[in-house]
């Protein structure tokens, strides 16, 4: 490991959960004037990168914003060569994952994804579920707005059923409910290629998270620039609302 890149951090103190708006592959891939599918699969080198890098200076959670609910409206072959990139992507890394102690989980509609894809997710979780490094999460078929729809519409079944009286429905039992139940809300939201939005992620969980946005685009963007977001985030002080 990059010795040098290490001192810049305190290693004492690091955020616990990371999330990362992976942005910019299709601009990455325009820029030298290839089609976006390069630039996804560019894409997947990055994601190697940071993945290893969080699990190696011990981060607990990262999740990777990969593929919303709305990216199902881009052109047809992409959403095709998306499907295949996670697929691939799932088969290649499993041995990553049990290698370097990664527990593999993810957020989103996954019964909305083919079939084929579904079964590597649930392989990858079966067989890293034991795992007690890093957590790597990967929002798939995910917004915010339908995680809270469908936890929503399961606090109603549970309302229904009689194991939930509403006068006992608070904050946590909401954070119990959503895709993210059991992990603490993220600390750091980074989101490469300059974009100044959220676009439906993580909506709940970021009611306090520090935000930190780079005009690097995802294909770029290695563990130096997390080590930059990570020392910007040591910089700040997080008040809550208090004084
Ligand atoms: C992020 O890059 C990857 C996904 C959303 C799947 P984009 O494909 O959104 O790239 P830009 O934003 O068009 O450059
Ligand atoms: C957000 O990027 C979704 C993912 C990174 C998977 P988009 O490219 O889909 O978001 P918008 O369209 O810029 O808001
Ligand atoms: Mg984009």
């Amino acid at each position: 490991m990059d010795n040098r890149l290490l001192q810049e951090i305190d290693l004492t103190q690091l955020p616990v959960h990371i999330a990362i708006i992976m942005d910019g592959n299709g601009r990455w891939a325009k820029k030298q004037g290839l089609s976006r599918i390069y630039g996804h699969q560019n894409g997947v080198t990055s994601i190697r990168d940071i993945v290893k890098f969080c699990a190696e200076i011990g981060v607990k959670y990262l999740t990777l914003y990969a593929f919303s609910t709305e990216n199902w409206a881009r052109p047809k072959h992409e959403v095709k060569k998306l499907m295949s990139l996670l697929e691939e992507y799932l088969v290649k890394e499993l041995p990553t994952f049990i290698e370097n102690n990664i527990r593999f989980k993810t957020i989103g509609l996954i019964d909305g994804l083919p079939p084929v894809v579904q079964d590597r997710i649930k392989e990858n979780i079966e067989r890293t579920t034991n795992n007690t490094g890093l957590t790597l999460n990967l929002a798939l078929n995910y917004s915010g707005r339908s995680e809270i729809s469908d936890s929503i519409r399961r606090i109603a079944v549970d309302v229904h059923n009689g194991s939930l009286r509403p006068e006992d429905i608070d904050e946590s039992t909401i954070s119990g409910y959503l895709f993210t139940s059991g992990m603490p809300d993220p600390d750091l939201l980074i989101r490469t290629s300059g974009e100044m939005r959220i676009s439906n992620f993580l909506l709940w969980q970021i009611s306090y998270t520090e935000l930190w946005i780079t005009d690097v685009l995802w294909p770029e963007f290695r563990r130096e620039h997390l080590v930059d977001a990570i020392k910007a985030y040591q910089s700040r002080e997080r008040r809550f609302g208090k004084v």
